[in-house]
Formats: structure tokens, sequence, C-alpha cells
């Protein structure tokens, strides 16, 4: 017997390219769900090859390794952006279900496409320019303070570099590239729209990344943001729009400059599951990585209320220290009421590789940031070795 709503065990198997942290969650999630999920990525015993317990070993851009996934799995998706778009347009062609579309995987996956392509659809972003190679005049005619972003390959603000003036020209990245107009932000917003296979979408409240003052690495994340009603729902509308353009199903990732003139700008959109939804797990209805297996699966998208203020801090590893990871301050994180610990399970920590991260609960937001704050300085992920 079956119907349209009816599935025989498994509801499905999952391909998931990228074995890190997201697809860690996105296979603890499929497991909820009653799916079953196969990863490729080249580290065996990789996060997400971990619980999945069946993972391809393989590089991301091997056409034999990615068609070996797709076929054998009922619907694939990704947990980076940097891998072999060519090979998964050819097997979506096939008639491979592949979400969300490697068509529009490629348009994002180099940044000046992305740009192009939000232009186009009347998206306001930093104007920017195409560099192929980084050329002092021409940076300088297009004018300073200014960003310098790679193409492809960047991620964690490695392929971003912000110049203030001529001074800056150093440190440009030889490489194919784009420069955009520095923008002046009060605060960076993220928003994650969940858009399913029939072009629904579901929005989650916007989210405040906090930076370091003086410094590109993010600190925390408070949820929902700290904006009036009025640019939250412009947040929303804008990230709706940015998705729509998109045309694919998934979940999205629209990170956004709220300007100190109260404009909102895009600054990128991710096509997957987001850092800065990390949060979603505890504090929203349906959590990010089950919102993209409802919509890649062609399911009802879930409720993306959410029901208490969180703050999410990563854990990175120590600046000075690698291998095997050593977590001090576990138990005195924990003791700290409404704190939820995540680690990924990745065998070697690296100077600030993301290796966990904290998502604090508390029914006033200030009060989780400063939880969350306490637990930063007191849950230390190092390592065994000197790097
Ligand atoms: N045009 C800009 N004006 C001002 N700051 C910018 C601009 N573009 C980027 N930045 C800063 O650099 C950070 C990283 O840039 P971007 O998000 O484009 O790169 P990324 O490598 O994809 O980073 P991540 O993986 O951390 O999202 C931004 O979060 C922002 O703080
Ligand atoms: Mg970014």
């Amino acid at each position: 017997m079956s119907s349209a709503d009816t599935h025989p065990y498994p509801i499905a198997r999952i391909g998931i390219i990228g074995g890190g942290q997201l697809g860690r969650m996105m296979v603890q999630a499929a497991h909820r769900l009653g799916c079953t999920c196969v990863v490729l990525d080249p580290t065996p015993g990789s996060p997400a090859g971990q619980v999945s317990g069946h993972q391809i070993v393989g590089d991301f851009h091997d056409p034999a390794r990615l068609r070996e996934l797709v076929e054998s799995c009922d619907v694939s998706t990704f947990d980076i952006e940097d891998i072999g778009s060519d090979t998964l347009i050819e097997l979506e062609a096939e008639g491979n279900e592949i979400h969300p579309s490697p068509r529009v995987l490629a348009e994002i996956q180099d940044k000046l496409t992305q740009k192009r392509l939000m232009a186009n659809a009347g998206i306001p972003t930093a104007d920017f320019i195409e560099m192929p190679t980084p050329d002092a005049d021409a940076f300088a005619e297009f004018g300073y303070p200014l960003v310098q972003k790679a193409r492809r390959g960047g991620y964690d603000g490695r392929g971003v570099a912000v110049m203030k003036s001529p001074n800056d020209f150093g440190r440009n990245l030889p490489v194919p590239s784009l420069i955009e107009r520095f923008v002046p932000a009060s605060k960076e917003l993220a928003v994650l729209v969940a858009r399913g296979r029939n072009g629904e979408t579901r929005c989650y409240p916007p989210v405040e990344m906090v930076f370091r003052p003086g410094e590109n690495v993010l600190d925390l994340l408070l949820a929902p943001a700290n904006v009036s009603a009025e640019i939250a729902d412009a947040a929303r509308q804008l990230a709706i729009r940015t998705v729509d353009a998109m045309n694919a199903a998934g979940i999205f990732g629209i990170e956004m400059f709220l300007t100190e003139t109260g404009d909102l700008l895009v600054n990128e959109v991710a096509p997957r599951t987001h850092n800065s939804g990390h949060h979603t797990i505890e504090a929203c209805v349906t959590d990010q990585f089950e919102q993209h297996l409802r919509a890649i699966l062609g399911l009802p998208l879930g409720s993306t209320e959410q029901l208490a203020p969180a703050a999410m801090i990563n854990l990175l590893g120590a600046a000075d220290k690698s291998g095997r990871p050593v977590i001090e301050g576990m138990a005195e994180s924990l003791a700290i009421e409404g704190v939820s610990v995540h680690l990924y399970g990745k065998a070697a920590t690296k100077p600030f590789r993301k290796m966990g991260h904290v998502t604090v609960l508390d029914a006033d937001l200030d009060a989780a940031r400063r939880k969350a704050e306490k637990v930063r300085d007191t849950l230390i992920i190092s390592g065994e070795n000197h790097p």
C-alpha cells in the first residue's frame, strides 16, 4: 500500500556533502524524523560521519564520489559551499533530487555572481565591481574604504580584506575577486529563511551577530536581535525577497548590515544551515536542521516561533594549542541554569577551529548574554600539543 502520505521506513535516505558540525546536527535531526544519512567527507570519522554511521571518504570535488553518494540516496544536500557544483548540476539533470539546486549553489559559491544575482533582483547590497587581479590604481579609483573579497573558497572571514586607505593595499588578496564599498554598520543581522519545494517560505526572527570591538571575530549571537519591530520586520521581508530570488528549496542564511542611517543591505547568502541558527535547536519550535530537511524532502515546513530569548557562543580552539582536544570548565558551565553545550566530536583542535557551541536560554536576553560571556571565559578548549 502506498499513497502520497504513506512511506516505508526509512522515510528517506539523505546524502550530505560535507561532514562538519552542520552536517552532524542535520544527521541528528534526520534520525529524529526517521531518515538515514550518508555523508561524503575527506576525513574519516568526520563529525557528521560519526553520528550517521555511513560515510564515503572522498573529496567534495571528486565526480566519482559525488556520483556514488547522490545515486545511492533519495535526496542529497550539503553543509558547505566549496563543492563540485558542475558534477552536481549533471547529476540533477539526470533526475537526481539535490537541494538546494546546484545551479543556485554554483551562482552563490562565487561571490561575484552571487552579488550580480542580488543586484539583478533589486536586492540592496554594497556597490561593487569585479577585480580579476588586484590593481592599486583601480582600487584608488573605486575609492577607500573598501572591502576586497575573493570570488571563491573564503569562509569565516578568510578571503575578505577590509582596507581603510591606500596604505592597506599591500594586504590585498592575490586572487580573482571583487571590491565593494565598506559599509559603516551599526549592527550585523542574520535571518534564516526556509523555502519549500513548493515555494512556500518560513522566516525565523532576525538575530544579531556581535563582534569583538575592533576585530572581525564573531563574539556572540543574540536572538532575537535587539532592534525595533519595524527593523525586524523589514529584515524579514528583505530576507524572504532574497531567498525568493534564489528560487531553490532548503534553508538559507541571509547576512545583512543595519547601516548607521537605518538601512538594511544584504552582505551575503549561505545556501545552507547557518552558524547564526544554532540557538534554534533549543529556542525555536522547529530547529533549522529539521526545517531544512522538511524543505528538501517536500514535507510541510514547521513553526519558526522562538519560545525563549537565547544567546549563543562558538567554542573555538585555543590560540596556542593543537592535537587531541582538552576540555576545561565543562561542569562549571553546565551548572549555570539554561546552558546547553554542543561538542562536535572533532578529533583534533587547531587555533580558532570551531570545536563546539553553547546556547543559553533565559527569559531575559541580557541575562542570557551575561551567562554566555561567563561560559566563554570558563569553557576552554585547548589541546595536548603546541601548534
Ligand atoms: N562591505 C563591507 N563593509 C563592512 N564590513 C564588511 C563588508 N563586507 C564584509 N565585512 C565584514 O567582514 C565579515 C566577513 O565578511 P563575509 O561575511 O562577506 O565573509 P565570509 O568569509 O563569508 O565570512 P563568514 O564565513 O564569517 O560569514 C562580515 O561579517 C563583516 O563584519
Ligand atoms: Mg559572512
